[in-house]
C-alpha cells in the first residue's frame, strides 16, 4: 500500500475563515477528512503534517524518508521564497507534488514565482480544495 504524506504550511490551518472568496469555506480538517476517504478508494494510506514554521516543515520532510512514498505539499507563502524548503525537497529524494488551492499565476506578482516547482515532481494549482484531491490521485496512481 502506498504511503502519502499530506503537508500544509503557514496559514493553511486558518482555512474556512481565511479569505473565503479565495480559499473557500472548507476547513483544513474538512479537506483532510475527504482526502482520507479518497485515499481509501485509491488503496493508499495517508499521514498529515501541518505547521506554520519553516524549520518544522523541513524536519517533517526529512522524517518522511523511508516512511512515505510521496508527499503532497502546500507550502503556502514559503513557496515563493524558501530556499531552505526547496533544498529539503531536493535532498530527501522522495517525489513531492506542489499544491495550491488558488491560481497563483492570476494573483499578485510575488505569487508568480515558486522556488520549489523545479524540485517538485509536478504542480496542481487553481482548483480549490480539489487541487489536493488531484495531487493525491497522481501520487497514488503514478508515483
Ligand atoms: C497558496 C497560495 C500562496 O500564495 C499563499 O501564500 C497560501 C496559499 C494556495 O493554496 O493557493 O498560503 O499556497
Amino acid at each position: 500500500m502506498k504511503k502519502i504524506l499530506i503537508m500544509n504550511g503557514p496559514n493553511l490551518c486558518l482555512l474556512g475563515t481565511r479569505e473565503p472568496g479565495i480559499y473557500g469555506s472548507e476547513t483544513l480538517d474538512d479537506i483532510c477528512r475527504r482526502l482520507e476517504l479518497e485515499a481509501k478508494e485509491l488503496g493508499a494510506e495517508l499521514g498529515f503534517f501541518t505547521s506554520n514554521c519553516e524549520g518544522e516543515l523541513i524536519d517533517a520532510l526529512h522524517a518522511a524518508r523511508g516512511v512515505y512514498d510521496s508527499v503532497v505539499f502546500n507550502a503556502g507563502a514559503y513557496t515563493h521564497y524558501s530556499y531552505a524548503i526547496r533544498d529539503a525537497i531536493s535532498a530527501i529524494g522522495i517525489p513531492v507534488i506542489e499544491v495550491h488551492m488558488s491560481n497563483v499565476a492570476a494573483r499578485e506578482e510575488f505569487r508568480h514565482t515558486s522556488v520549489i516547482s523545479a524540485v517538485c515532481r509536478g504542480t496542481v494549482c487553481g482548483f480549490g480544495s480539489y487541487s489536493y484531491s488531484m495531487a493525491l490521485r497522481a501520487a497514488a496512481e503514478i508515483l
